[in-house]
């Protein structure tokens, strides 16, 4: 819970300490006359990225925070679960109802970060020579690759996005129209044995695949193979939550970055989906059977999907072609909060309908991920689409 593999992985204790921070911030310091702030100096170790809440400890450096313990950050979390139910239960109507909005952000939050608790946690023992389970999973996946269809759409003038009603983070609004040409999506992720083609292939070596900072990416860092995978004997294995074991070839590819998808799509003839093609085809599609409350901690081998997408919710993460920036009529929110989502709209990527490590409550068809391109620790795979005639 203390270790920091890379910048990007933060301590299990951080993650635990820095949604309780959140409570404290935005729901106790403002609304809660007399609360004891638990202790001061936690405001700068536990504050991410917040510049208008004042100094933040560099994120490189939090695998050196051996104080506080993980014992003491539990007694953080009591604190403030206590202070919350506290304000909670004594609020008249008008505080509730100035708290809700921020109560309810920072639960959905809390499971951003819990499904980074669980991709951190991978890459953390990942590192170690001995590749150790973080839970062990005896299931047998059937290794039967499900035939894959192509859903086709016309062109027209869509809307996308969040509507007023119900939640939604503010980089999800406004709805609003978009036109799309017509197109074929993919009826289902594409496979690990797909994948493998793709590198059988060469496709590592294939310049004209690549776009330019990817070609750069997988030389500097000597990519051949997705993230966690390596050859023992002549067979490719992954590093999994449940340690580490052969390729299942039906199984969605995960942890490859942008550049890998976009190159693969390229090979593969086809490309990635807009993030407008991806929603208006997603939705009506049912909450999908491989979310974070199956316990399974990976990506199994989809089945369907050989006349409609199947899987689009759950499952992996799937890159889309879309740069992450505001939609038309964006408004950031104000005060800190405003800080959430939109200071990040440069140099990065949406992916679309989270993955075997999120939460059923947390999914929709509007939810925008993103992450920069060349980001692979993440459960990130894709879907082929491609122009129709
Ligand atoms: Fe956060």
């Amino acid at each position: 819970m203390v270790v920091q593999s890379m910048d990007d992985v933060s301590p299990s204790k951080w993650h635990l300490a820095h949604t309780t921070w959140f409570f404290e911030t935005f729901v106790l310091e403002p609304f809660y006359p007399g609360y004891r702030c638990f202790n001061p100096a936690y405001a700068v170790l536990f504050n991410s990225y917040y510049n208008s809440v004042g100094d933040i400890y560099p994120r490189p450096d939090r695998g050196l925070l051996s104080r506080p313990t993980v014992a003491e950050v539990y007694d953080y979390r009591e604190h403030v679960d206590a202070a919350v139910t506290v304000l909670m239960s004594r609020a008249d109507q008008r505080t509730c109802g100035a708290i809700a909005d921020v109560m309810t952000l920072g639960c959905h939050h809390e499971q951003q970060h819990q499904e980074l608790i669980l991709t951190d946690i991978k890459h953390v023992l990942s590192c170690n020579p001995l590749q150790p389970a973080y839970r062990a999973n005896s299931e047998q996946v059937a290794d039967v690759t499900a035939s894959m269809g192509w859903a086709r759409y016309e062109a027209g003038l869509v809307r996308i996005g969040a509507g007023a009603e119900g939640f939604a983070f503010d980089n999800e609004r406004p709805r609003h129209r978009t036109y799309v040409a017509p197109f074929e999506l993919a009826g289902r992720p594409v496979t690990n044995g797909e994948y493998i083609d793709f590198m059988e292939d060469g496709g590592y070596r294939q310049p004209g695949l690549w776009l330019s900072d990817g070609w750069n990416m997988i030389h500097e860092r000597r990519c051949t193979m997705p993230l966690y995978w390596q050859l023992r004997d002549g067979v490719y294995h992954a590093h999994t939550l449940s340690g580490t074991r052969p390729v299942v070839r039906a199984e969605p590819v995960c942890h490859v970055s942008y550049y890998e998808a976009d190159a693969f799509a390229r090979w593969a003839e086809a490309r990635l989906p807009t993030e407008a093609e991806w929603e208006i085809a997603s939705e009506g599609a049912t909450i999908g059977a491989d979310l974070l409350e199956t316990g399974a901690l990976h990506p199994r081998p989809t089945r369907g999907g050989d006349t409609e997408p199947v899987a689009m919710l759950g499952n992996v993460w799937e890159w889309t072609s879309s740069p992450y920036t505001a939609y038309p009529g964006y408004k950031t929110a104000a005060g800190a909060l405003g800080e959430y989502n939109g200071k990040f709209m440069s140099g990065q990527m949406v992916l679309r309908g989270g993955s075997c490590l999120t939460a059923a409550t947390h999914i929709r068809s509007t939810y925008r991920n993103f992450f920069p391109p060349d980001a692979r620790w993440q459960m990130t795979g894709l879907r082929l689409a491609r122009d129709a005639r």
